[in-house]
């Protein structure tokens, strides 16, 4: 939906024209998987998918969405009570994040709000953290409250991790806020430090989406960070990042098989990430192959998030591109997509191998998505 048919929808739904009119991308994850919980590295870019909001001030302190992606449906509820919903999944994020905006900046009221988006959900593009982002960009908007990006990323973090229950780390709702176009950022869990770096004009950001829908996500991506935090405390530690390969193996005795293939991807997730980070800024492309390509294996036999679908995907497309370009899972794993760095020249090549093989290997449909890098809603 454009610009202009949102516009009128929204003056349909309420009778007003909207005052404020907001976008926030989701993201593509390039290197760095799992590593943002333990304060470590990622790579990721904000992708030309994502959410609008648009509103206007209500005087009532109500707060009223209408989802257009869920029927129109509507959500209504009070900013001086603000409850868990277990009747419309989906608004539990606009809950949540007005919630814990409320507690940080309460110099707001309510507001009717509009929304859309075109994240595909539950592909690992971060549908959540845009919808979360452009919900906070749209309210801080209105009122205009002092709200920056990298406190709009730590609110919506937090309405996820205390409010809807998922205990995602700080990746998301940063690059949703703060990508820049054409960029991709190099993010520092721990000072969260922000280098913005340009993508090469010879590759093309390739998603490919293995349509595997993910199922039990949650549960074992907090199983996930629990392991890592064990491996973390045996190693005495407060974070992975703390930790080097010659820590793990001098500790590996004390810690269950799992524990140590956790740990052992998060550190050596971070080192490849700094080392992708640098060496596309180099324009070494083979380096920055050979890390995403050591990063999938170590996602699927240390981390074990990916599955087999995806597994092939990334098989088939690293045989077109070799070294020339880069191929892994992508996001928080348990199906969703895969990411490929692919030269420009190559790029209809690799959606041919996956037209022709995929779905025959595996049943599925893949759906591929050539992205550019665009601007965070804070940005
Ligand atoms: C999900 C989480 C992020 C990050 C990734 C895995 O997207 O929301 O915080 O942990 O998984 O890298």
């Amino acid at each position: 939906m454009d610009n202009q048919a949102f516009t009128e929808q929204f003056e349909q739904t309420y009778s007003a024209a909207p005052k404020v009119l907001v976008h926030a991308p989701g993201r593509v994850n390039i290197i760095g998987e799992h590593t943002d919980y333990n304060e470590g590295f990622v790579f990721p870019a904000a992708i030309n998918f994502g959410t609008w909001v648009a509103a206007t001030k209500r005087d009532d302190n109500t707060i009223l969405v209408t989802a257009v992606d869920y029927d129109n449906q509507q959500n209504q509820f009070p900013l001086d009570d603000i409850q868990f919903d277990n009747e419309q999944g989906w608004a539990n994020y606009v809950r949540g994040v007005v919630k814990v905006l409320k507690e940080a900046l309460p110099d707001f009221g309510g507001a009717n709000l509009l929304v859309t988006g075109n994240v595909p959900q539950g592909a690992g593009l971060s549908s959540s953290a845009s919808f979360e982002v452009a919900i906070l960009k749209a309210i801080s908007a209105l009122y205009e409250l002092p709200l920056d990006g990298v406190q709009a990323a730590l609110l919506g973090q937090k309405a996820e991790n205390t409010f809807v229950g998922c205990s995602c780390g700080i990746m998301d709702q940063l690059i949703s806020a703060m990508g820049n176009e054409g960029k991709a950022m190099l993010l520092d869990c721990q000072s969260l430090a922000i280098e913005h770096s340009p993508l090469p004009s010879t590759h093309q950001i390739v998603i490919i989406n293995s349509n595997v829908k993910r199922g039990l996500v949650d549960s074992e991506y907090n199983l996930r960070r629990e392991q890592c935090e064990e491996s973390a405390s045996i190693l005495g530690v407060s974070s992975l990042r703390g930790a080097t390969l010659e820590q793990l193996e001098n500790t590996k005795s004390e810690m269950s098989e799992v524990v140590y293939r956790r740990a052992r991807h998060i550190i050596t997730e971070n080192a490849r990430t700094l080392t992708a980070a640098q060496a596309l800024k180099d324009g070494d492309i083979a380096t920055v192959s050979q890390a995403m390509a050591e990063s999938h294996v170590s996602m699927r036999d240390d981390f074990e998030i990916t599955v087999k679908p995806i597994d092939f995907l990334v098989e088939i497309i690293s045989e077109v591109i070799g070294e020339t370009g880069g191929v892994r899972m992508t996001g928080g794993g348990f199906g969703g997509c895969v990411v490929a760095l692919v030269p420009t020249d190559q790029v209809d090549v690799v959606k041919q191998v996956v037209e022709y093989n995929y779905f025959d290997e595996t049943g599925y449909k893949a759906d591929v998505y050539v992205c550019t890098a665009t601007q965070g809603a804070f940005a």
